[in-house]
């Protein structure tokens, strides 16, 4: 009986902001947050409609201004994206020397040195025309290719092995870590040959390792210009049903050299980060809050129905109590203001 009721008073413990904070069982750090920012290849910089307060940033003085202000705040990881407006069949400007990802590395590399670490990620649909994540085979005669719902296959195997040539491209610009999303099978076994045969062997995996079809992508996709021009991304994003499956998908990223795997979206699939951390606790994982997890805090903050700062530093706390070593989220920035002051706020 003493195990069910160590106490007959649990309100002792949370008497005051002191012995709350001694007791308490998860903590939160600038250094587990990563924020995301979008590489533009033209243009002056944006304010992302769905996500106000991100930006997509041209290469230049606002990119590292945005970085330095989130170096001062106490971030050391981001996360790079590419958003393009010249598009292809097989998203070539990705392995591009001159493509706006490995530029961007190059210029914060050249600024920052080894005081920040910087991801990026590897996936084809901010860079093909039709926004999948893989080469698409058409399936239709030449005539019909691009109608709305033209017959289509997204091909692995001729897929990895362009991911392979994106991840040597932005290690060679300077890439930390690399971070494949496009959830083709082998796609991490491929990268790290790559990388390997390559001089690469030490920048990092971090596998995109369970992640949902998920409509809170929605925002990125007005962000990155990526959402797909027909279909969706069933065919090669996990099924929202599926929690166990997450462990298959992690067991095989690791066997493939995953240095650290991840679950995403982070708020809804908080069932999934504690089953692959109680599965793997020896491995480090990461969970994104994606950009609708974002955008929906921020509305409702822009709107006055939440605390915004208190709704933020919950929801990471949240993430971190399920299991995340790592979080992804656009929140980085204001969240490691925010931690500063947490103590004085749980
Ligand atoms: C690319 C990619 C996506 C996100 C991260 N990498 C979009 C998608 O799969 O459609 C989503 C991130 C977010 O919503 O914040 N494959």
């Amino acid at each position: 009986m003493y195990y069910r009721f160590p106490t007959t008073r649990p309100r002792r413990l949370r008497s005051s902001r002191i012995i709350r904070n001694m007791v308490s069982e998860t903590s939160l750090s600038p250094s587990n947050l990563v924020w995301p920012l979008f590489i533009k290849d033209e243009g002056p910089i944006e304010q992302i409609n769905s996500m106000p307060g991100q930006y997509r940033y041209p290469i230049g003085d606002e990119l590292i201004k945005a970085v330095d202000d989130a170096v001062e705040s106490g971030v050391r990881a981001f996360l790079l994206f590419g958003v393009t407006k010249h598009k292809d069949a097989v998203g070539s400007l990705a392995y591009d020397k001159k493509g706006p990802v490995p530029m961007a590395l190059k210029m914060l590399k050249d600024t920052f040195g080894d005081s920040i670490i910087l991801m990026t990620d590897v996936c084809l649909c901010d860079y093909t025309e039709h926004g999948h994540c893989g080469v698409v085979e058409f399936k239709d005669p030449p005539e019909l290719q691009y109608a709305k719902q033209p017959k289509y296959v997204v091909d692995n195997d001729a897929t990895i092995g362009i991911y392979a040539k994106i991840a040597v491209n932005y290690a060679e610009a300077g890439a930390d870590v690399v971070a494949p999303s496009g959830m083709m099978d082998g796609q991490v076994k491929a990268i790290r040959e790559a990388l390997d045969n390559n001089g690469f062997s030490d920048v990092v995996i971090m596998s995109y390792s369970s992640k949902y079809a998920s409509t809170f992508y929605g925002p990125f996709r007005e962000a990155a210009d990526s959402a797909p021009k027909f279909g969706d991304r069933r065919s090669y994003q996990m099924d929202p049903r599926n929690a166990y499956e997450a462990i298959k998908e992690v067991a095989m990223d690791l066997e493939e050299g995953a240095d650290i795997v991840m679950v995403k979206p982070a708020m809804p699939y908080l069932d999934v980060i504690r089953l692959v951390k109680q599965n793997f606790p020896e491995v480090p994982l990461a969970a994104y809050q994606v950009s609708g997890e974002y955008s929906m805090i921020k509305a409702a903050a822009l709107n006055g129905w939440l605390n915004e700062k208190m709704a933020v530093l919950e929801s990471l706390i949240a993430i971190r109590r399920a299991g995340a070593n790592v979080i992804i989220t656009y929140y980085a920035k204001d969240a490691s203001r925010w931690i500063t002051e947490i103590e004085n706020n749980f």
